[in-house]
């Protein structure tokens, strides 16, 4: 019998068991109408849901002492470079007021809001400077933000106890904005809040991509297997 399977091994090099057909169709024709596995198919168009990073964050830009700063709020970002220079790519549409005052002025700051400013931070990311009602006023006064000078760029910190921190940034590369506005940014300066920081009082909160949020939750400390990345964990 073992005999008798090996030769049909050696006659057709595809051979594979029956037990094993499940896992390995041999056809696409085989392998179309039912899923060989646990799990379901899932629309790439959507996948942003499934692996967007958060977390949520506004962009100030503009100008402080010109009044003409401006926030917005944005989900979609990612870090590109730990150091040498550190690097953040952010994807702002062309058609948010943000994006025209970050090609003039080519610098920003990001600031990392915690969990208690959710419902305002996402009405932020639902009006434009642009309105019509927004036109004589600001989101700033709108939502009560407050303002503050940065140390290195002209766009304002988002003050407040319910920020965690606050990043002046530098527009580094803008190579991708055409095709993707996609803006890599410089850090050039970082605020934190002591009474925020991640982990110690601050809750970030991350957007799944269709309105609904998850807020940081239990920390797992896992630095003694990071044997090989040791430099990161100060
Ligand atoms: C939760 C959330 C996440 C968002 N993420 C992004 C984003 O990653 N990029 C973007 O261009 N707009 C994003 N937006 C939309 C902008 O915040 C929105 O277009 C805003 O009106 C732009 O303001 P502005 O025109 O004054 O610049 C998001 C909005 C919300 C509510």
């Amino acid at each position: 019998m073992a005999q008798k399977r090996k030769a049909a091994r050696n006659e057709n090099d595809n051979f594979i068991s029956p037990a094993k057909r499940r896992f390995y169709p041999s056809s696409n024709k085989e392998r179309e109408p039912a899923n060989q596995h646990a799990f379901d198919p899932y629309p790439p168009a959507k996948v942003y849901r499934l692996i967007e990073p958060g977390p949520v964050l506004l962009v100030t830009t503009g100008s402080l002492v010109k009044r003409t700063h401006n926030v917005m709020t944005i989900g979609f970002h990612m870090v590109i470079q730990h150091e040498s220079p550190p690097l953040i790519g952010i994807s702002l549409g062309p058609w948010d007021a943000s994006f025209a005052a970050l090609k003039k002025q080519r610098e920003c700051v990001l600031a990392v809001p915690s969990v208690e400013m959710a419902e305002v931070v996402v009405d932020i990311g639902n009006c434009s400077k642009d309105d019509e009602e927004l036109k004589e006023s600001s989101k700033w006064e709108r939502f009560g933000l407050e303002a503050l000078p940065a140390g290195k760029v002209k766009a304002p910190l988002v003050g407040g106890e319910h920020v965690i921190a606050n990043v002046e940034c530098v527009v580094e590369d803008a190579k991708l904005v055409p095709k993707y506005g996609m803006w890599v940014l410089k850090p050039v300066k970082a605020w934190i809040n002591p009474k925020k920081k991640p982990g110690e009082g601050g809750k970030m909160f991350h957007h799944r991509g269709d309105g609904i949020f998850v807020i940081d939750g239990e920390v797992l400390d896992l630095k003694n297997r990071m044997v090989k990345w040791q430099e990161f964990q100060d």
